[in-house]
């Protein structure tokens, strides 16, 4: 049987995850890590390039790979493991470091967004990085898939013109890694914003209880049109018909008519919908609440992983080290 390619996905530790997390990107690794070699980062040296301050950052750590096992990402077949436990992510980010141009990662199109976003005066070094370290990240296993959304796809361009740069000056140790899109990527925010996303506030979490979801959900935007029970609504514009569309697929066509018509109220329809929701979440919840209280597992799960991990990391620096003739 032919070897399975190997993909390498990651994640910064912000803590518990929230639907959107889900849908942009859990999903489709749960699927992934049947048809691949799948390796699971937990960005935490990333973390640093937008704050200084990570004293949550175990807990967020640990919040974070409950999640990922509780959506059913397997540890056996995909190790998980932090960035900052393997010393040759950094030696291989310094390494790399040489071959960018100042003005090519000026360039990048998600940092702009960063900037913009999070308001920074003067960009610090590490973070102007930041798509330095990813490509150490990726290509320290010699990943050929990242599944990722759209605005890390420039970052994995990035990646492309390392490991070329680095083929042409010391001889072919890496391929180019292609970033894996995912299909429905973006789930929007409560407020109906385009994102669902922590910093905006507006999520639904992996770990929010039925009574958390119904009362998110009451609160949500729907069409400002329809504004008395009976008046006719528009699907395409309403946030709680996009949910239906990811978590009540059977029910659609009658919510879609029923909300053109004006028969079925926003009410009634966003309890239709928490109460999918809530069905997805259950069997989520039941098994967070299992790991919690065996918090053991989840560690072991952690060192297990990166002792996986490093065996891969530190064989390509070694060929890293004999490309570059040193030592
Ligand atoms: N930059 C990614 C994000 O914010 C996280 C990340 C770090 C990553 N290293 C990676 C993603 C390597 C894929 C591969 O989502």
């Amino acid at each position: 049987m032919a070897e399975k390619r190997r993909i390498l996905s990651g994640m910064r530790p912000t803590g518990k995850l929230h639907l959107g997390h889900y849908v942009g990107a859990l999903e489709n690794w749960v699927k992934l890590q049947n048809e691949y070699d799948s390796y699971h980062l937990i960005a935490d040296y990333h973390v640093l390039t937008t704050n200084l301050n990570i004293d949550d950052i175990y807990q967020n750590t640990i919040d974070m790979v409950i999640d990922w096992l509780v959506v059913g990402l397997d540890p056996e077949k995909s190790p998980f493991f932090r960035q900052s436990q393997i010393k040759e992510h950094t030696e291989l980010f310094l390494i790399f470091s040489m071959l960018v141009t100042k003005a090519r990662l000026e360039r990048n199109p998600t940092l702009k967004d960063q900037v913009r976003d999070l308001n920074i005066e003067n960009i610090i070094y590490g973070h102007l990085g930041y798509p330095i370290l990813q490509s150490a990240d990726i290509l320290l296993y010699k990943g050929e898939g990242v599944p990722v959304g759209e605005d890390q796809v420039p970052h994995v361009e990035i990646t492309r013109e390392i490991a070329r740069k680095f083929n042409k000056q010391y001889g072919f140790v890496f391929r180019e890694p292609k970033p894996l899109l995912t299909k429905f990527s973006r789930l929007v925010g409560l407020d109906g914003d385009a994102k669902m996303s922590k910093s905006l506030g507006n999520t639904i979490l992996l770990s929010d209880e039925p009574d958390v979801v119904n009362a998110k959900l009451k609160k949500a935007k729907t069409d400002p049109q329809k504004i008395r029970r009976n008046d006719p609504g528009r699907p395409e514009v309403c946030l709680v018909f996009s949910y239906h569309k990811k978590f009540n697929p059977d029910e659609l066509a009658e919510i879609e008519s029923g909300c053109r018509s004006g028969e079925l109220g926003c009410v009634d329809c966003k309890l239709k919908c928490s109460s999918k929701i809530n069905e997805f979440l259950s069997p989520i919840i039941d098994k967070r609440k299992e790991l919690e209280n065996n918090l053991d597992t989840v560690k072991e799960i952690l060192v297990n992983g990166e002792t996986r991990a490093r065996s891969v990391a530190t064989k390509t620096m070694e060929e890293v080290r004999s490309a570059m003739k040193l030592g």
